[in-house]
This record gives structure tokens, sequence and C-alpha cells, in this order.
């Protein structure tokens, strides 16, 4: 139900609470392991600490109040490296009051969430396919990010959309697929500098959002729990360089006015992704409507990425 082709959704519908089947993820030995029995537990928006009651009361409006600091380790880390950083943040992560994800290459999607298992860490990965299996050589599907023990996915990086041509319909194919096995799809959007210089930037997040979530049949319930927006200017991804608080601030209200068109009132969080760093943090995360942030450079060090969610937190 995308691009105001029906109604908006009543902010009320019970269907916006439903939390997709979770799969039976068992191990090769019929057995479920302790990180993909944390998935199975896990509620579909990475917030552990909700119980369900809570959950039907508040809905996704609470679930909007908690921020989400997420790490995308792009194409980094080896097993050991990447084991040391994830037990610092879990180590580190209790203090935070916000809900913490790490997205390690897909390598590392099993080891990492043996790491964070039983603590408020969530793991993903940073692409799937939209395929169940097949021939598809190199990529992993939305089901094996969840049988190894993944709770969300990123979907559409500025760097598969411009590095290796990947667009709007497929992001929605893939956003349907993860959905499909309950996953959190983690949509990404942002314009590019000339974009943005051709004030362009608002059409484009309202092209990008029309075309990147599900319409019409494989609409598949857009909302808060199964969904979150990073809006990520291109121009501003591992170059240092942000938006004005202002810009960004505009960018997210359009996001949201779109979104709740397009899914209804409450409808998905938006995290702000591009040079966040614990220098910027208080201020991007302070700015209405920014929901959380996506983090790269930044979350390869736990010092860091710990900082900015301490950011969030206060
Ligand atoms: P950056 O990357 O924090 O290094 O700019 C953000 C991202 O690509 O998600």
């Amino acid at each position: 139900m995308v691009g105001g082709q029906s109604a908006p959704k009543a902010a009320h519908d019970s269907n916006r609470f439903q939390v997709p089947q979770a799969p039976r993820v068992l191990s090769t030995n019929g057995e479920i392991g302790a990180s993909r029995r944390r998935v199975l537990e896990h509620d579909n928006c990475g917030v552990t600490t909700r119980n369900s009651k809570e959950k039907q009361h508040f809905g996704d409006d609470m679930a909007r109040l908690k921020k989400l600091i997420a790490g995308n380790w792009k194409m980094n880390m080896l097993h050991a490296d990447g084991a040391a950083l994830a037990r610092d943040i879990v180590e580190g992560a209790d203090s935070t009051a916000c809900d913490l994800l790490l997205c390690p290459p897909s390598t590392l999607v099993s080891w990492i969430a043996e790491t964070a298992s039983g603590s408020v860490v969530s793991v993903g990965a940073q692409d799937c396919h939209e395929a169940e299996n097949g021939a598809f050589t190199g990529d992993i599907s939305a089901s094996m990010v969840r049988d190894a023990g993944g709770s969300h996915v990123i979907l559409g990086h500025s760097e598969r959309r411009h590095g290796l041509g990947e667009t709007d319909a497929r992001v929605a194919a893939k956003t349907t697929a993860a959905h499909g096995v309950g996953l959190v799809a983690i949509v990404c959007i942002g314009e590019t500098e000339s974009e943005r210089d051709a004030g362009e930037t608002l059409n484009v997040l309202t092209r990008q959002l029309d075309g990147s979530l599900p319409s019409g049949d494989d609409d598949g319930d857009i909302n808060g729990t199964n969904t979150v927006i990073a809006y990520e200017p291109v121009w501003a991804i591992g170059t240092g360089r942000t938006p004005t608080l202002e810009e960004v601030a505009e960018a997210h209200a359009h996001i949201r006015a779109h979104l709740e068109k397009q899914v209804g009132e409450a409808g998905a969080g938006i995290r702000y992704g591009g040079s966040m760093k614990p220098e910027n943090a208080g201020d991007l995360l302070a700015i209405e409507n920014v929901d959380g942030g996506l983090i790269g450079g930044a979350s390869l060090s736990a010092d860091s990425f710990l900082a900015i969610a301490a950011a969030a937190t206060t």
C-alpha cells in the first residue's frame, strides 16, 4: 500500500502488530542453537525488553521512541577482529538504553550472532537475494540470514544501488523476501550530490520510497515492526561530510510525511546514515524524526560505536 494508491492504514489496524511467522530454524543436527533460539524469541524490531502486552498497548509508537544504532561493517573484519569487536560492544552495551544492531559481512553473521546471544545486541546482514534459493552464485537468501542468526537485513544501500546497479524494484523484491522470513528490512534511500545540487533531494526520496517498498499484492504490511528506513545522502557516506541539521530535519520530516501516506500513521522508524560519529551524533540524533543511526566507519571501533549509542541515549 504505497504511493497513495489506497487509503492509509488505520492507526489501530490490528494487523500492524502481527509479527511474521518465524521459520523453524534448526541446525544440521536438528537442534536449535543458542543464537537461533534467540532469533526465535526475538521480536522483529530488535526490542527485546518489551513484553507482548506492552507492545500491543504502545505498538509502533513505543518502538519508535527507542532509537536503533546500527553498525554496517561493510567488507571489513576477519573472524578474530570481528569477534573481538562484537565482544567489546556486547560488554559495553548494557549501559545503553537504545537498541544496538551489528551488520557484519555475511561470513561472520553466524559467529557474531553467537557472540551477541543473550545480550541486547542484534545481528543482521548487509544484503540478501529476493529468491528463496537457486542458481545465484555468491548471493545469500533472506532465510539464510535468518538461519545464521540474523534478525535484520540492510537493503538498497547506495554502494549496491550505485556500485552494482540495484534498482528500486529489486530493493522492493528483497524487502518482500526479508519480510517473508520475519527479518526486519532496513531500506536505504538517499540523494547523490548532483541531485541535491539540483534541488531534487525530496523528489528523489519520494521516488525511492515509492519504488523500494513493496506495493500491491506484495504490500505485506509495511510497518514499524518489520521495516526501518535509513536516510543516507550518498555524498555523505564515508566522506566526513554531513548535511546541515536543518537539511537532515527537512529530509526526515519529508520521509515521515510520505510514509504516513504510504503505510499509515505510525509507519517505520527513520535512521540517519552518512559520516555519523561521536562528535556529531548527539546533534543528529536529537533531530525530530531521527530515530537512530546507520553507522559505517565509526562502527568499526567499539569505543566510537558505543559513544554514538550513548549520544542516542541522552
Ligand atoms: P559512514 O557509512 O558512516 O562510513 O559514512 C554509513 C553507511 O554507509 O551506512
